[in-house]
């Protein structure tokens, strides 16, 4: 009998089980899990109201933000197909900070910035603003909040009046907030001005007499001088030289530090993103698919798009190599997206169930998010 049981015991010891093949994503995974990061900490945006300790902590709180286009209608008018612009985005912006946007051009973000600033119409989706749920707020009730809500758009071209002075143009929001008795309305404006670094005379001036870092100082003064919490930057620096928009970054961030403002900063460019932001949301073809603390996207990126969104940004150190990801294809319409995961088309980890099956938004350490069939998805 114990001879018997030493067969087996020998047999199966000759019999290795073959090894289980894991893919490098996943085991980057399990290793985060391993670290010992609190399994009960994961969270996948429930469409539950936010607890009080977060309406305190973030200025915004948006779940599951959707917003349709409608592009073809049936003979009564009915629409019948959408553009899904903002599909489901979820996220979180505490009070004086910066959340970064960055994704390719169309992927949806000046939809989700407007969406937000309550510019266009929700589909679906909740949004807490400075701690009330303005999720059903309607015009009237918008404008009570839409001064602590401001924008600073990428054209400073076609975002400025012509037929305005510059003066005209930033005290028009402050009388309109009587953020400051009327007569004091001038001082204000030109203090304002000189922060923002423009000279008092420019005050009687048009924007046509300026360059396009003078006009952005312009509208950053503009949206600054009706003392918002929250500022939506729609790439205010992609128009303007390199040389002046180191100078446009900097005073954003002197202004932000001075008024404890939040920004939600949209770019194209993730070297620009890197260098403001305190968190980063990576968008694809209208979905949040990786947010989460600027430092961790950058040195511990999970989604294959986000890697290969940094595989193209330049390293100053010439020694240093990092290999570029190049994605194949072109990115699908909104109109039309692709079934299962939205990126599945062009990404270099695609597997079988990413192109049947959407995989979970969820955070994986404490306030990095992701979605993707490479990670536990429960
Ligand atoms: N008012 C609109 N009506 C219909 N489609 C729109 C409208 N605004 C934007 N879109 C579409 O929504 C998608 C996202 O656009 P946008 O938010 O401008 O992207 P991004 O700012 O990332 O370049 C694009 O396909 C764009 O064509
Ligand atoms: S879910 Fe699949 S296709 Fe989508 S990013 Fe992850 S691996 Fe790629
Ligand atoms: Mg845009």
């Amino acid at each position: 009998m114990k001879e018997q049981v030493q067969e087996e015991l020998q047999q199966e010891e000759k019999v290795p089980a073959p090894p289980k093949k894991e893919n490098s994503f996943v085991a980057g995974a399990r290793k985060l899990f391993q670290a010992g990061i609190p399994r009960k900490s994961l969270f996948t945006y429930e469409n539950t109201p936010p607890t009080e300790e977060e309406l305190r902590a973030n200025i915004l709180i948006v779940n599951h933000l959707k917003k349709y286009f409608p592009v073809e209608s049936n003979l009564i008018g009915q629409p019948i197909r959408y553009l899904k612009a903002v599909d489901d985005v979820s996220l979180r912006i505490p009070y004086g900070k910066t959340l970064g946007i960055v994704g390719e051009s169309g992927c949806g973000k000046t939809t989700l910035g407007r969406t937000l600033l309550g510019l266009y119409d929700k589909t679906a989706g909740e949004v807490y603003f400075d701690g009330k749920n303005v999720t059903k707020y309607r015009e009237r009730q918008m404008n009570s909040i839409r001064k602590d809500m401001q924008v600073v758009f990428q054209d400073p071209y076609s975002s400025l009046s012509p037929r305005f002075t510059v003066g005209g143009i930033i005290s028009e929001g402050v009388a309109v907030h009587k953020i400051v008795p009327r007569a004091e309305i001038k001082d204000y404006v030109v203090a304002l001005m000189e922060r923002c670094g423009l000279q008092p005379q420019y005050y009687e001036r048009y924007p046509y007499e300026f360059s396009g870092g003078q006009r952005q100082r312009i509208c950053i003064a503009r949206a600054l001088a009706v003392k918002p919490k929250f500022v939506v930057c729609d790439e205010p620096v992609s128009a303007l030289d390199v040389s002046i928009q180191a100078q446009i970054l900097n005073l954003l961030r002197e202004l932000q530090k001075e008024m404890r403002l939040a920004y939600m900063f949209i770019s194209h460019d993730l070297s620009v993103v890197q260098h403001v932001s305190d968190d980063v949301g990576v968008m694809y073809l209208g979905s949040m698919v990786e947010c989460g603390p600027t430092e961790r996207i950058f040195s511990n990126p999970m989604h294959p798009y986000t890697k290969s969104l940094l595989s193209a940004v330049p390293i100053p150190d010439p020694r240093s190599k990092r290999k570029r990801i190049i994605l194949q294809g072109s990115i699908p319409s909104p109109a039309n997206p692709p079934a299962g995961c939205r990126f599945h088309t062009r990404c270099p980890e695609c597997m079988e169930i990413c192109k049947t099956q959407p995989p979970v938004y969820r955070e994986y350490e404490p306030g990095h998010a992701c979605a993707c069939h490479l990670y536990p998805q429960e």
